[in-house]
């Protein structure tokens, strides 16, 4: 479903060069949760970005669902859900307004994409906040908003970007609960995460990133026989010890 081939990315930061991702290759079928873990720096937003097509790749490339994201950008985005910290809200709409508008946007008929408002509304606990303001959020509201917009146009491919950001508890258990039924209708989803703990008990596969490389990848009990760690906090405090993290 998501499949991405010897993707290269280089910036120019303060006249220097960084290599954000170095040659990368990896997949995710449907049904399959694929962990993008990696130290800050890794070059995991820079991965999703280009996946969708908000970023273009220097080398190699991004597949979804058969159509290559440089090729067919606007098959790749009616295809994909994007949850990113740095998506904002429209300040100036309401909830639902916002949802309705991107609803269009993605080309969904008035009748279904009220539907799909009311089923996000429950499922995020937005009935509440759907006449305020985005502008009026918190943190944890508005990225409650950003998950319901990313859905809304029900897409098979799903790319979450640090999801529980600013989540408390419960809602970090929403958005758990919810990954995982859309892991069961069939999707392919990629989601990055420094939360650890959850990403041990959501993700059926993972991708350890560093400098843009992977370092590992498999299941947990084949990342646990590759390095001899237990858990994933185990691995990152022995690959990527401060001396080795990307500044
Ligand atoms: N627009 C940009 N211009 C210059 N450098 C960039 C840009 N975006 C990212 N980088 C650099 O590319 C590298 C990878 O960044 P990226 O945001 O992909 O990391 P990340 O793995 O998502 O980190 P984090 O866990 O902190 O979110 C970093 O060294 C970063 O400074
Ligand atoms: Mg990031």
């Amino acid at each position: 479903m998501i499949t991405i081939h010897e993707i290269t990315k280089r910036f120019w930061a303060g006249g220097a060069q960084v290599l954000a991702v170095d040659h990368l290759s990896f997949a995710v079928g449907r049904g399959e949760v694929y962990g993008l873990l990696g130290p800050n720096g890794a070059g995991k937003t820079t991965t999703i970005r280009m996946i969708v097509g908000l970023l273009r790749p220097d080398a190699g490339y991004a597949e979804v669902a058969g159509y290559r994201t440089s090729q067919s950008p606007d098959e790749v985005k009616a295809r994909v859900g994007l949850v990113s910290a740095n998506d904002g809200v429209y300040p100036w709409l309401t909830v639902r307004e916002m949802l309705l508008f991107f609803a269009d946007l993605y080309g969904v008929s008035t009748v279904a994409a009220r539907d799909k408002l009311e089923t996000l509304a429950d499922l995020f606990q937005l009935r509440s906040l759907l006449h305020r303001r985005c502008s009026l959020l918190s943190t944890g509201q508005r990225q409650r908003v950003t998950l319901a917009r990313a859905l809304i146009h029900s897409p098979p491919v799903v790319l979450l970007d640090e999801p529980t950001r600013g989540l408390d508890v419960l809602g970090s258990q929403v958005v758990i609960d919810y990954v995982r039924q859309l892991r069961d209708e069939g999707k392919a989803l990629i989601v990055s995460t420094h939360r650890l703990d959850e990403a041990e008990r959501l993700c059926d596969r993972f991708g350890l990133l560093h400098q843009g490389q992977l370092r590992h990848e498999g299941t947990l009990e084949e990342l646990r026989a590759a390095t001899g760690c237990n858990t994933l906090v185990d691995m990152f405090r022995s690959f990527f010890q401060p001396a080795q993290v990307a500044t």
